[in-house]
């Protein structure tokens, strides 16, 4: 009888493996930039506590490589791919194209049921393009943000367009993103989950509290705690050149007319960026242009500020978790939420209404108390966990 028994249990044992095995999808997760890497992070760490049901790998594009390597090295995510891509000063063509060779051995080598992109960059198109001709099925985390103008952003609004196309399996943060799809007549495999950036800023705030390395402590260094913060990130394509140039001669008036405050500009690594800024702001004794700093360090200088201007999408969605205003440096944004709910105000790149907005948030606390309301449209943490839910449930 005993033999019988443990006869049985070695069989359903064998079965059971045998049966997970067949079930087991194979999963790569395909980013190249900070951004894609800090709101990817959540996802695969989540996707990597289920082994028994998805084998999970990483292939890193690098389309970025210091600011990549940065969020890489914090999530403690080891690429089992990487095509070191960046190049200084790289431009779309070469890079898309380059993208899209490189990823076909990466494909033909793992052959992965599914695809996972994120976002709007070029890496996220042409990866999506890529899984496409590979035969994989794509998952698309944030999908569905649209400005509906092809020239802002540039080219994101598009890299979003094709990527929807592509797409099997569509990760809706918002409602409105969902119904945005449904405007493209995109309406089979959405599911609306919440910003998984919304699971990476609460990971980084709750590491924060046990947690203090090299850059929080040069900050701590630079940031003088008797004055108010204004923190300024700045990247956008549409910007570049006049925009970047009105943006820092704002700037240098804020500066000049408020010596009590301290601006602080964590200036991104593209030339474009780096050459109008250093020039127009390098000498300016309460403006301060650091390196972009690493995702638990910029986390803490968000939490110290008192305004934040931006024309990230990112730290739109993010700073509303931290009570921040923020000021949006475009003139139309695929992140409508928050402006609907007070938190943000898009300014452009006019001088006149990024000044006006900056100064009535330092004099009018009416106007900041009602902008710095803790309020998140984009999210509650469970993102990874909703996107994980529904992929196997395919
Ligand atoms: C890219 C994305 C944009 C995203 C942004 C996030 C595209 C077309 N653009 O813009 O959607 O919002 O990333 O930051 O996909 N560089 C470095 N080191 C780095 C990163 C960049 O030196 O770690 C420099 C290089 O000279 C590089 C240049 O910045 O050639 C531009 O990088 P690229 O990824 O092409 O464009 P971004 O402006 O960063
Ligand atoms: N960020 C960072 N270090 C910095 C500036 C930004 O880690 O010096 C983070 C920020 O918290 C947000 C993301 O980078 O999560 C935004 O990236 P970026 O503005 O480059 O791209 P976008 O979101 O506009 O695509």
């Amino acid at each position: 009888m005993f033999v019988v028994l443990v006869l049985f249990t070695k069989l359903s044992l064998f079965l059971f493996q045998k049966f997970s095995k067949l079930k087991q999808k194979k999963v790569l997760f395909v980013f190249g930039t900070r951004p894609e890497a800090i709101k990817m992070a959540p996802v695969i760490h989540y996707f990597k506590t289920k082994p028994e049901i998805v084998t999970t790998k990483v292939c890193v594009t690098a389309q970025h490589r210091e600011m990549l390597d940065q969020v890489l090295d914090f999530f403690e995510i080891t690429p089992d791919y990487d095509l070191d891509l960046m190049k200084k000063g790289q431009n779309l063509y070469d890079l898309s194209a380059r993208i899209l060779t490189r990823l076909k051995p990466v494909l033909e080598d793992y052959k992965p049921d599914y695809v996972f992109v994120h976002g709007d960059t070029t890496t996220t198109a042409m990866g999506s393009l890529a899984a496409f001709y590979s035969g994989a099925q794509i998952g698309h985390i944030e999908a569905g943000l649209r400005t509906f103008n092809k020239k802002a952003p540039f080219p994101e609004e598009i890299n979003r367009q094709l990527t929807g196309r592509l797409t099997d399996f569509h990760f809706a943060p918002t409602v409105q993103a969902r119904q945005n799809l449904e405007k493209e007549n995109i309406t089979k495999g959405i599911t609306v989950t919440g910003n998984t950036v919304i699971d990476a800023l609460f990971w980084g705030l709750e590491k924060l509290k046990n947690f203090e390395n090299n850059e929080i402590t040069q900050l701590k260094n630079i940031v003088d705690p008797n004055k108010k913060i204004i923190l300024v990130t700045g990247h956008r394509r549409e910007n570049f050149g006049e925009g970047f140039i009105n943006i820092c001669k704002a700037l240098q008036e804020i500066a000049l007319s408020h010596p009590n405050i301290d601006i602080i500009y964590p200036v991104h690594l593209n030339p474009n960026v780096q050459q109008p800024v250093y020039k127009l702001l390098g000498n300016i004794k309460n403006i301060k242009l650091i390196d972009p700093l690493n995702y638990p360090a910029f986390i803490w200088l968000m939490q110290q500020s008192h305004i934040i201007i931006t024309d990230s999408g990112g730290i739109q969605e993010e700073a509303p978790s931290l009570g921040k205003p923020v000021l949006v440096m475009r003139d139309t944004t695929e992140r409508p939420e928050a402006v609907k709910a007070g938190t943000v105000i898009l300014v452009g790149t006019d001088q006149n209404k990024i000044i006006k907005n900056t100064n009535k948030l330092l004099t009018d606390n009416d106007f900041y108390n009602q902008m710095s309301r803790l309020h998140n449209p984009y999210g509650d943490g469970y993102a990874s966990k909703r996107i994980f839910d529904f992929i196997t449930k395919q």
